[in-house]
C-alpha cells in the first residue's frame, strides 16, 4: 500500500488526522539514536517524553527532570528526526509559574532544540492560550499526568465515577478550545476516551486508554523492553533488548576473560615489521 504521509509531518497534518479517519503513531525518543530508529519504523511524532527521566536517567517519578536536561535531548532527538514532527514535553516545573514562563521555556525548545511543538499536562488552558500566541503549537495531556504524581497519590487510573469523567470531558474541551492541535489521553477507561475522541475535533493519542483513540503512543524503552521493572498493563513489549543486551554484554566479558577476543581479523598488522617476520608469515601480509 502507498504510504500517504507527507515527506515532512507537520501540525496541520497531524490536526486533521482524524478528519481523514487515519490512525497515528507517536513513539518517545530521547537522543540521536532513538529518534532515528522511531522514525525509520515509521513514527508520526517523535515525542522528547519528560519520562526522560525515569528512562534514561533513573529518577522514580518525572519530576526532577529540568529544562536544561530536557533541552540536551531534544536537540540530539533533533538531529536523528528528519520527517516526523517532533514535539519536546513541558517538564515539571517549567510552566507552573504562569503564561509568561511557559512561553519563554517553550520557546527555548523551538528556538535552541529544533522542537516543532510542545506538549503540557493537566487543564491548563491559559498556558495553552498564550503558548498558541507566542506560535508554539501545543500538544494536551489528560487523564494519569505523571506530574500530578502526589495530588492523585500514585500512579492511578484517572476518570474513573461521574464526577471524574464530567471533569476529563470539560478539560479535554477546555484544552481544544484553548487551541491545541492535538490530546493525549493517559490511563483512563477506554469508553471515556471513546467519548472525548468521539467529541473533539483535534486527534486523541492514546497511552492506557483504550483502541478508539485516534493514534497510540508508547515509551521506547518500554515497547522494545530495555525498561525492565514492572510494566503497566497497557505496555506491550516487541521485543526484548534489555535481556539482549545484557547476553551480548556477558558474553563480551567471557571472550575478553578467554582469550578469545580481539581474533586476528579484528586486529590490525604494521606491514613496516614485517622485515622481522618470517617468509610464509610476509607472503599472507602481502599476498605472495
Ligand atoms: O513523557 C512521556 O513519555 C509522555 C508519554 C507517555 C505520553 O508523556
Amino acid at each position: 500500500m502507498a504510504d500517504a504521509r507527507p515527506k515532512r509531518v507537520t501540525v496541520p497534518w497531524i490536526a486533521a488526522a482524524s478528519e481523514r479517519g487515519e490512525r497515528l503513531v507517536m513513539l518517545t525518543a530521547y537522543d540521536y539514536p532513538s529518534a532515528r530508529l522511531v522514525e525509520a519504523g515509521g513514527a508520526d511524532i517523535v515525542l522528547v517524553g519528560d519520562s526522560l527521566a525515569m528512562v534514561v536517567l533513573g529518577h522514580p517519578d518525572t519530576l526532577a527532570v529540568t529544562m536544561d536536561e530536557m533541552l540536551h535531548h531534544v536537540k540530539a532527538a533533533r538531529r536523528g528526526t528528519e520527517r516526523a514532527l517532533l514535539v519536546a514535553d513541558m517538564p515539571y516545573g517549567s510552566f507552573h509559574l504562569g503564561p509568561e514562563q511557559a512561553v519563554a521555556n517553550a520557546v527555548r525548545f523551538l528556538k535552541e532544540g529544533g522542537a516543532e511543538a510542545v506538549k503540557i499536562e493537566g487543564a491548563r488552558p491559559e498556558i495553552a492560550r498564550a503558548l498558541v500566541a507566542a506560535e508554539v503549537p501545543v500538544m494536551g495531556h489528560l487523564g494519569l499526568t505523571p506530574q500530578s504524581l502526589h495530588r492523585f497519590g500514585g500512579f492511578k487510573v484517572q476518570g474513573r465515577g461521574e464526577e471524574a469523567r464530567e471533569a476529563l470531558l470539560a478539560a479535554a474541551a477546555e484544552v481544544e478550545a484553548a487551541g491545541a492541535f492535538a490530546l493525549v489521553l493517559e490511563c483512563i477507561p477506554s469508553a471515556l476516551a471513546a467519548e472525548v475522541t468521539a467529541r473533539l475535533g483535534i486527534p486523541t493519542l492514546g497511552i492506557g486508554a483504550g483502541a478508539a483513540c485516534d493514534g497510540q503512543v508508547l515509551v521506547f524503552h518500554d515497547l522494545l523492553g530495555f525498561e525492565e521493572r514492572i510494566a503497566p498493563r497497557f505496555v506491550r513489549r516487541y521485543a526484548q533488548l534489555g535481556r539482549d543486551a545484557r547476553e551480548a554484554l556477558a558474553a563480551f566479558a567471557e571472550d575478553v576473560r578467554a582469550g578469545r577476543f580481539p581474533a586476528a581479523a579484528e586486529s590490525y598488522e604494521d606491514p613496516l615489521a614485517a622485515r622481522t617476520k618470517a617468509p610464509s608469515e610476509l607472503a599472507r601480509i602481502y599476498g605472495g
